[in-house]
C-alpha cells in the first residue's frame, strides 16, 4: 500500500489535523529519557507522549497513580532535550488536574513552563470539561484520553476492554465530540473495540489515536518500552513486539558478568 506522506520539519497540533485529513496516519510512542527520546525522535516519529506510564515502566509502580508532577517534569525536560522533530506531548498525573480547574490549569501551566512540553493529555469525559477548558483557554493544548483510562483503574477494578456494552459506547462517542467542540486536538482511545474506535473516528474532525483500538482510527500509540519487548510480563493482544531487547539485553549482561570473571575484559586493546 502507498502511504501518503507530507514532510513536516517539525511536527505541530495542526500538523496533526492536516494528517488526518490528507489520510496519513499518526504514528506516537512513549519515551520517558533524553537518550531513548533521542532514537525515536530521529527515527521520524510523529508524537512523543512522556506517559504517566513512566510510573510503571521507569519507577515500577502497579499503576499510574503514585508519579508525582515533578516526577512527570524530570521526564518531560530530559525527553524535551533530545528532541528535534516530533510534538511532544505530557500526561497530566492523577492527581494534578481532577479536582479543580485552577488547579488544573497551575498543573499544566508548570508542565509547560518547567519542561518546555508543547501540549499536555488528560484522561477522562465531560466530568472534567471545566478543568480542560480552562487550560485550553491559557493556550495550552490538550489531547484526551478515552476508553481504559488508567488513572481510575480503581473505579473500573480491572484493565479489560472498555465499552462494549451500549451505554458506555455512547457515552464515550458524546465525550469525544465534546472534546473536539471544545477545542482539544487530539484524543487517544485506549482498548475499546475496533468498530466504536472506527465510528468515533469518523465522527470527529480531530484525530485518534488508539491503544488497543483497531486499525479504523487516525494513528496508534504504543508503550516504547513494550514494543521494543524491554518488559516481558506484559502481553496484551494489541501489542506488536518489535524487538526481544529483554532477551538480547540478558545475554550481552551475562557475557559481560562472565568476561569480567575471566579476566577477559579489558583486553589489552582495551587499556590505556
Ligand atoms: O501513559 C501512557 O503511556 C499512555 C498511553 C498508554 C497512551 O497514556
Amino acid at each position: 500500500m502507498s502511504i501518503a506522506k507530507k514532510e513536516y520539519k517539525r511536527v505541530t497540533t495542526k500538523s496533526l489535523v492536516d494528517m488526518k485529513s490528507n489520510g496519513e496516519k499518526i504514528s506516537m510512542l512513549t519515551a520517558y529519557d533524553y537518550t531513548m527520546a533521542k532514537i525515536v525522535d530521529s527515527s521520524g516519529i510523529d508524537v512523543i507522549l512522556v506517559g504517566d506510564s513512566a510510573s510503571n515502566v521507569m519507577a515500577g509502580h502497579e499503576t499510574t497513580l503514585p508519579i508525582t508532577l515533578d516526577q512527570m517534569i524530570y521526564h518531560a525536560s530530559s525527553v524535551i532535550r533530545a528532541v528535534d522533530r516530533a510534538l511532544v506531548v505530557v500526561d497530566l498525573p492523577f492527581g494534578t488536574y481532577q479536582s479543580d480547574p485552577k488547579e488544573a490549569l497551575r498543573s499544566a501551566i508548570r508542565i509547560m513552563k518547567e519542561s518546555g512540553g508543547h501540549a499536555v493529555k488528560v484522561e477522562g469525559g465531560k466530568e472534567i470539561k471545566d478543568s480542560i477548558k480552562r487550560i485550553l483557554n491559557a493556550g495550552i493544548p490538550v489531547m484526551g484520553h478515552l476508553g481504559l483510562t488508567p488513572q481510575s483503574i480503581y473505579k473500573f477494578g480491572t484493565y479489560t476492554v472498555r465499552a462494549k456494552e451500549d451505554k458506555e459506547a455512547s457515552q464515550l462517542i458524546e465525550d469525544a465530540k465534546m472534546l473536539e467542540k471544545i477545542g482539544c486536538f487530539a484524543i487517544v482511545l485506549e482498548k475499546i473495540p475496533a468498530a466504536l474506535a472506527q465510528r468515533v473516528a469518523q465522527s470527529v474532525n480531530i484525530p485518534i489515536i488508539g491503544i488497543g483500538a483497531g486499525n479504523g482510527v487516525d494513528g496508534q500509540v504504543l508503550v516504547l518500552h513494550d514494543m521494543i519487548g524491554m518488559t516481558h510480563e506484559f502481553n496484551p493482544r494489541f501489542l506488536r513486539r518489535y524487538m526481544n531487547l529483554y532477551e538480547d539485553m540478558s545475554k550481552a549482561i551475562s557475557q559481560y558478568v562472565t568476561d569480567v570473571k575471566k579476566m577477559d575484559f579489558p583486553s589489552d586493546s582495551e587499556q590505556y
